[in-house]
């Protein structure tokens, strides 16, 4: 197959005298490989490398098939088996120039494995577990034939209502930026050429995290501080860490949208930052461009969204449409064009496409006879990772960990649920093939113990949400409902509880209630469900809330009722297990809150890193006329950076090297953990720093730095953390990124408000 290619570039060569003989030399070198291959393609080819067509979904096969040897088309998206991509690669190097295409999907978190949801992920505050879930993404999708994925999603997310939030790792711009660098290598590996290796498409660029209100392809509005500071980070860092690619998100940025944003996707993005790769609209957002109503028609959406910069055109009709004309009209020039069929041709090349399109597809031969074979998936890393995923909020008289020998009563529409503990985008996930929480606590107990099983509640009995969210998953209705009258169910779940020791109720969210266009007004459990936990409490048998959610949710009630509340997100494919293995005591959880817990939805935005004010809110001592609100509690139920553990650890006040730094120079911070509880476990050592006094208003306190220990029951460690004057710089009234003279403060806690404090200065 590599020949078939080679060949064919050689044979178009050899008809252009001056380069004859000269191929195998200038595939070697990319710049002159791909100059001479733009100068060899006609518009119409070039405009055929800047379509993203989704398969299933944009054309008939017969008719992608056609196209493909036309060379109509740059890439596609959503087929994921090497059987089904290899005759599309196929029809590609049919087509005049034999350029192969690409292949894409959203592989977002695990492919046939599935780890936990981005929240999920974050909340390990481990790069290692989040290296494991990337890395295993990659050997699976592109062990299945695919070359890129549209992750990661490295939107900051304040505002739970969104929900999206669920995909992304939280609100920290300093946490985040780590997954996304982290992510970026453990796809990409040590390089694309590599066929275990898949090119990240790093979304959404950008700010799709602020749209407004939390609704879904709302409009973002901010200013160029906080977008420096607080949300554009992320992407930085992912595309310092080499992403090949970026996703241009759905959303306008004052007034603006992304995708005809040229101060976004050539200022920005390739000025500023370097960015070399490609650029992909989200799906369909160039023709979007005209309800967004910058563009009358499909003609000038077309000619604002290549002018601003924006190279590929995914589920794409209107450059299609209208580039050749636009060009033969005078009205896009050539160059602008051809810089952006440079950038697909430059991520075939760097995905090792050129040297054989079959790279990540192998050969049919060796295709695995059954893609969702057991032997494919990778159990024990999900379980390692998704351990480290859970995040315990309330453990009221060491009610956990569980004994493996009494009974318990397991109730609530997610004990069960295979398809829910996929959570969102879950790729090639099948969800036979996760393991629920009550199969996983049944293996737990074996014949040691009993565990009774009562649904006791739908997820909601609110019928039109249920369309709703089986209406996203057309294909396959995925809330089922339980015909039984709500009394009844709840009535056999009591009788369930008043049977055991303890009750175990899994509840929150379905899947899709935490997904793109999944919105919500409340952050409530819903009513169904808070109707069985209230029987349930009414019992008096101690109560394990075992959470299953995409986004912070208001747990008032659970906090003054549950005994214990144990988060575990969407946790994938050994989600059960891991579970389980934290609620019997086989793991110790250690997982830290990446987004803050808000009280109720109208204390939305909620996040630790909030600007100083001038009237600040000052808990034990509000007065009037301070920032609050007066009918509830201020400040989040639990903060960010927060997760309790079946141990106890102290911390010691920080100590610093020096009290005074000069620019050059670093200051040591240096704090001593200990274990003073009974087991062995982990927890996050979290550095903070704060700004005390700068030319503009600088927020409350950064995360700068955190280290994930483990320690045995009774050792103590020194952890020690450096700072220099790069870690006090911050972006000026005039955007220049500048450390100024002054005071400032460490932070060190094991979340973000139990902190202690040290001052220095920098001179
Ligand atoms: C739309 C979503 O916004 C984006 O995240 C995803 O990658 C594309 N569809 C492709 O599926």
């Amino acid at each position: 197959m590599k020949q078939r290619c080679l060949l064919g570039l050689i044979a178009v060569s050899m008809a252009v005298p001056a380069l004859a003989g000269k191929m195998p030399i200038v595939l070697d070198d990319k710049p002159a490989f791909i100059e001479r291959l733009v100068e060899r393609m006609t518009l119409q080819e070039k405009v055929g490398q800047l379509r993203l067509i989704s398969i299933g979904a944009d054309m008939p096969r017969e008719r992608l098939a056609e196209e493909l040897a036309a060379g109509n088309i740059g890439g596609t998206f959503n087929s994921v088996t090497r059987r089904d991509n290899r005759p599309l690669q196929d029809a590609a190097l049919r087509s005049r120039l034999q350029i192969p295409i690409f292949f894409a999907y959203d592989v977002v978190h695990g492919h046939r494995t599935i780890f936990p949801i981005g929240l999920g992920l974050a909340s390990t505050w481990d790069m290692q577990a989040v290296a494991t879930a990337g890395r295993v993404s990659a050997i699976e999708a592109s062990a299945d034939g695919l070359d890129m994925t549209f992750a990661p999603m490295v939107d900051i997310a304040r505002d739970p209502r969104w929900g999206r939030t669920s995909e992304g790792f939280g609100e920290d711009p300093y946490l985040v930026s780590e997954i996304a660098r982290t992510m970026v290598q453990a796809y990409q590996g040590e390089s694309l050429r590599e066929p275990d290796s898949l090119m990240a498409s790093v979304k959404h660029f950008a700010l799709y995290g602020a749209v407004e209100g939390g609704r879904d392809y709302n409009v973002v509005d901010m200013s160029s501080l906080r977008m420096h500071q607080d949300y554009l980070p992320p992407y930085r860092a992912a595309i310092d860490a080499g992403a090949g690619a970026v996703m241009v998100a759905l959303n306008t940025i004052n007034g603006v949208p992304a995708s005809a944003n040229r101060w976004l996707l050539r200022d920005l993005l390739r000025d500023d930052w370097g960015f070399s790769g490609v650029t992909i609209s989200d799906h369909g957002t160039i023709s979007e461009l005209l309800r967004h109503g910058v563009a009358a028609d499909g003609r000038e959406a077309a000619k604002l969204a290549i002018e601003a910069g924006l190279d590929m055109s995914m589920a794409d009709s209107l450059y299609g449409q209208h580039l050749a004309e636009l060009v033969q009209a005078g009205d896009v020039p050539m160059q602008v064009v051809d810089q952006a069929v440079r950038e697909v041709l430059g991520a075939k090349y760097d995905l090792g496409l050129f040297h054989d399109p079959y790279r990540r597809i192998g050969q049919a031969s060796e295709d695995p006879p059954e893609v969702n074979a057991e032997s494919r998936l990778h159990r024990q890393a999900a379980r390692d990772v998704a351990r480290q995923s859970l995040v315990l909020l309330e453990n009221r008289n060491a009610v956990l960990p569980l004994e493996k020998t009494g009974t318990v009563a397991l109730v609530g529409p997610l004990a069960d649920s295979h398809i829910d503990m996929l959570g969102s985008w879950s790729a090639g996930g099948v969800a036979t093939q996760t393991v629920t929480l009550r199969q996983a606590m049944q293996h737990a107990l074996g014949d040691q113990g009993r565990l009774i099983h009562a649904r006791g509640a739908n997820i909601t009995d609110d019928a039109q949400m249920v369309e709703y969210l089986n209406f996203l998953n057309w294909d396959n209705p995925e809330v089922v409902q339980d015909p039984r009258p709500a009394d009844e169910m709840i009535a056999e779940a009591v009788a369930a509880a008043v049977q055991a020791d303890v009750i175990v109720a899994a509840v929150g969210e379905s899947r899709g209630m935490s997904h793109e266009s999944s919105s919500r007004t409340t952050l409530q459990i819903p009513a169904s469900q808070q109707a069985l936990l209230r029987a349930l409490k009414e019992t008096g048998k101690p109560l394990v809330l075992v959470l299953m959610n995409g986004r912070p949710l208001n747990l008032g009630w659970a906090q003054a009722n549950a005994d214990a509340i144990l988060e575990t997100w969407f946790s994938g494919t050994e989600g059960g297990h891991a579970i389980a293995d934290v609620l019997f005591g086989d793991y110790n959880p250690s997982g830290k809150l990446p987004i803050s817990f808000p009280r109720s939805v109208g204390q939305i935005p909620t996040y630790y890193n909030h600007p100083r004010l001038g009237r600040p809110f000052v808990e034990g001592n509000p007065g009037n006329y301070t920032s609050q609100y007066f009918e509830e509690k201020n400040g989040p139920l639990y903060p960010f950076g927060y997760g309790l553990s079946y141990t106890k650890f102290s911390l010691s006040a920080p100590q610093l090297s020096r009290a005074s730094l000069a620019r050059g120079e670093s200051l040591d911070v240096s704090v001593t953990l200990k274990n003073v509880g009974e087991h062995e476990g982990a927890t996050v050592v979290q550095l903070y720093i704060s700004d005390l006094s700068a030319s503009v208003v600088r927020p409350v306190k950064q995360l700068k730095a955190f280290r994930k220990i483990r320690l045995a029951a009774g050792e103590q460690r020194q952890v020690g953390f450096r700072i220099d004057e790069n870690d006090l710089k911050f972006f000026n009234a005039q955007l220049q990124q500048v450390a100024e003279a002054g005071a400032f403060e460490v932070q060190v806690g094991l979340d973000s408000q139990a902190v202690q404090t040290q001052r220095f200065e920098l001179r």
